[in-house]
């Protein structure tokens, strides 16, 4: 049985840190150069939590913006999801923290799919709101990632930052909202992204810190040609389940890795780079946090408009990789 209503993206927030990392300041840190970053990853900066800022504190405003654009209160929520990569602690989640620090009292719990995350969540609370189950759910992005960075690593710290997106999904009853959502994965491929320590595989030890082993490790060539091909695929899967073309969509919010991995994203699906959102120049990968905050600036600028069909798609550690397709 098809549901009377959809379930719609009825307020965004963002924030970003304040502190600033500059490519000229990573030169000093690493043998790179400014050059090499912005001609092989299209990144010029990157924002860093401040040191007193775990990633629920950057969830916060992102989340305060977010329910307050929809028109609620922190007590109209039925269920917060945090998408997070680093959450504050292994438990408790940082959707506790939040819930705390809003003032809900709804249920609450962390979801990880590594850059992947906001996708996931997203499809999640889809299923809340079309279930009926709920009628608010806020799903946010969030990431202190470069407290997992080798900052002796050039191939890894020069392209990742902290930020923080929130998405508050409700009922819509006049069509408009989320259409279709696609999810995939390749656990066998879990070794090419990771954090080999902290878990229950390798906790942590004197020896797992000496060597490394809680940072961000990444197999970079290998993930950039799956991130190409599983993003190219998830959009054209979405697309199909509306019988939409490439052609339909106004506006395809991708996962910010890399700006040469969106080129070529869009050429293999041969839409012009204007369609194409970019703010990877501004905040690197973001993990779960890229795609929110993306969208939300894209609604901000009134790059997206009311009715345009919107394709939001992402891959990562997993592998994951996941995509809405929504009418704005
Ligand atoms: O959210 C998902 C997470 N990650 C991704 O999606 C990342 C996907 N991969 C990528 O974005 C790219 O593979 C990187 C940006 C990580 C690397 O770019 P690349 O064009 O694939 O470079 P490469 O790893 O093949 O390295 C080429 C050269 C190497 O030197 P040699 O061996 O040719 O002498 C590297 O050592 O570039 C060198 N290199 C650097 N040079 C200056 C690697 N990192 C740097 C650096 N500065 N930061």
């Amino acid at each position: 049985m098809t549901a009377p209503y959809r379930a719609a993206i009825t307020g965004l927030g963002a924030y970003l840190p304040e502190r600033i990392l500059t490519n000229a300041e990573i030169e000093k840190i690493v043998d790179t150069t400014d050059e090499w970053i912005r001609t092989r990853t299209g990144i010029r900066e990157r924002r860093v939590a401040a040191p007193e800022q775990a990633t629920s504190d950057l969830a916060l405003p992102a989340a305060q913006e977010a329910i307050k654009n929809a028109g609620l209160t922190p007590q109209d929520l039925d269920l917060i999801i945090v998408a997070t990569t680093s959450p504050d602690m292994i438990f408790p989640s940082a959707s506790c923290y939040l819930q705390a620090k809003l003032g809900a009292t709804c249920g609450a719990f962390d979801l990880a799919a590594a850059c992947s995350g906001f996708a996931y969540a997203l499809s999640v609370a889809e299923g809340f709101i079309k279930s009926g189950i709920y009628k608010h759910v806020l799903v946010v992005g969030a990431e202190t990632i470069t407290r997992f960075i080798d900052w002796k690593d050039r191939g890894t710290c020069v392209l990742f930052g902290d930020g923080a997106g929130a998405a508050v999904i409700s009922r819509s009853m006049d069509g408009h909202g989320i259409l279709a959502s696609y999810l995939g994965a390749d656990g066998n491929q879990s070794e090419i992204l990771q954090i080999p320590a902290g878990g229950s595989r390798i906790p942590p030890s004197a020896d797992s810190v000496a060597s490394g082993q809680h940072y961000i490790r990444m197999a970079g060539p290998e993930l950039f040609k799956i991130a190409v091909k599983t993003m190219d695929q998830a959009v054209r899967k979405v697309l199909a389940q509306e019988n939409l073309q490439v052609s339909d969509i106004n506006c395809l919010i991708p996962h910010q890795a890399n700006n040469r991995i969106l080129q070529a994203v869009a050429d293999r699906l041969e839409i012009p780079a204007e369609k194409v959102f970019i703010n990877v120049d501004r905040y690197g990968n973001m993990s779960s946090a890229s795609t929110v905050v993306a969208l939300y600036e894209a609604v901000k600028t009134g790059v997206v408009k009311k009715g345009d069909y919107v394709v939001l798609v992402a891959f990562g550690g997993g592998l994951t990789w996941g995509a809405s397709l929504i009418k704005w």
